[in-house]
């Protein structure tokens, strides 16, 4: 059986996923819960643009999977009152597929491409073009007749989602106008969250079932929403009218999250460092290579949780693990350290 609590922080929306997410995506800003500064910002650049009747200027959204980016890049579309089309970088595997891609759009539309950094590098640079200047040139003909056609494109929005933005060149990044930060939830926005999916759920929850999830949630709306959906089986099978939070630590707990919202893998982690490496410095590579993850995984999905709670802290050298991170394991914190 595969372990239900890596699957809980799975990258990638799975299956089930996909089809509630289609009930469980808010579709305007002010459904939008959270993120309150991007908000704030996207909704002057889309007013304005729709005053001026230009497209909205490129976006890119970048953080940890699961905030929100997919579904903020289908809502600026709609508040805009366009078209939208999605694609993701590793499936435009040639300048051909990008320029029948925009080809199809209209003026002001949103192409949202999912994955900007796994771009390959001749479709990035036909971007460049399309970007700044709205067109592309394509290169058609053989041996002595090969020439470039010069290929006028409508105004359009890119918006470009990514886990990494470390990971996109500079001439890329340089062409978004608009550059967002999407951050952890806190314990608010999530219960807000939790409690408009238990509505469509039609789940009868108490409020302090509501903020247990929330707690335990990994700041991540798409983890909250995975919690609740397990949690709503319990309920189920034990038959429970209103789920409280006595539920909700059962579930959870069997799902091996923890308090603080950590699973089997981020405890492994901390245990790693605390237990091997006497509580760090520990580098990437040589956490990620004893955990079995790919390094870049451990980076973005497992780290930028720990560094939130403040369980585990970067240095010159490498990782550490904090005091909070010791008395969340329940081991003395050693004394010859800070
Ligand atoms: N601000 C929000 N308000 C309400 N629900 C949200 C919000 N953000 C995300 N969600 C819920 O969380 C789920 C995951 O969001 P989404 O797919 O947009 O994340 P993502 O950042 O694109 O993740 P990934 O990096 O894995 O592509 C969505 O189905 C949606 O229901
Ligand atoms: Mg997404």
């Amino acid at each position: 059986m595969p372990d239900e609590s890596d699957r809980l922080l799975d990258q990638d929306a799975t299956a089930e996923d996909a089809d509630s997410e289609l009930s469980l995506r808010p579709q305007t800003l002010a459904q939008y819960i959270g993120q309150r500064q991007v908000k704030q910002q996207l909704e002057v650049y889309i007013q304005a643009a729709k005053m001026r009747e230009e497209s909205l200027d490129h976006v890119l959204l970048y953080g940890p999977p699961g905030l929100g980016k997919t579904t903020l890049a289908l809502v600026i579309a709609n508040e805009l009152g366009v078209h939208v089309r999605t694609t993701s970088g590793p499936a435009i595997e040639k300048p051909g597929d990008l320029a029948a891609l925009l080809n199809e759009l209209e003026a002001g539309d949103v192409l949202f491409i999912d994955e900007i950094h796994r771009l390959p590098k001749v479709v990035e640079e036909m971007l460049y073009s399309a970007m700044e200047d709205f067109f592309i040139d394509i290169v058609v003909g053989q041996g002595a007749d090969v020439h470039p056609i010069h290929f006028p494109l409508p105004p359009f929005t890119l918006i470009g989602a990514t886990t990494r933005a470390g990971a996109l060149s500079a001439p890329l990044r340089d062409r978004f106008g608009i550059t967002a930060h999407m951050a952890y939830y806190n314990t608010d926005e999530l219960s807000q969250i939790v409690r408009r999916s238990a509505q469509i759920f039609q789940l009868r929850i108490a409020a302090d079932g509501v903020h247990e999830i929330a707690l335990r949630s990994r700041g991540t709306p798409r983890i909250a929403n995975r919690l609740l959906k397990r949690i709503r089986d319990f309920a189920d099978v034990a038959g429970v009218q209103e789920v409280g939070a006595d539920l909700v630590d059962e579930a959870l707990t069997a799902l091996q999250v923890d308090r603080k919202g950590l699973d089997a893998t981020d405890r492994k982690i901390l245990r790693l460092m605390v237990e091997q490496y006497h509580g760090g410095p520990v580098g990437l590579n040589t956490i990620a290579a004893n955990i079995g993850e790919e390094s870049t995984t451990i980076e973005e999905v497992y780290e930028p949780y720990l560094l939130q709670v403040g369980f585990i802290q970067r240095t010159p050298k490498g990782r550490t693990v904090t005091r909070a991170g010791y008395a969340h394991l329940g081991v003395p914190y050693p004394n010859n350290q800070g």
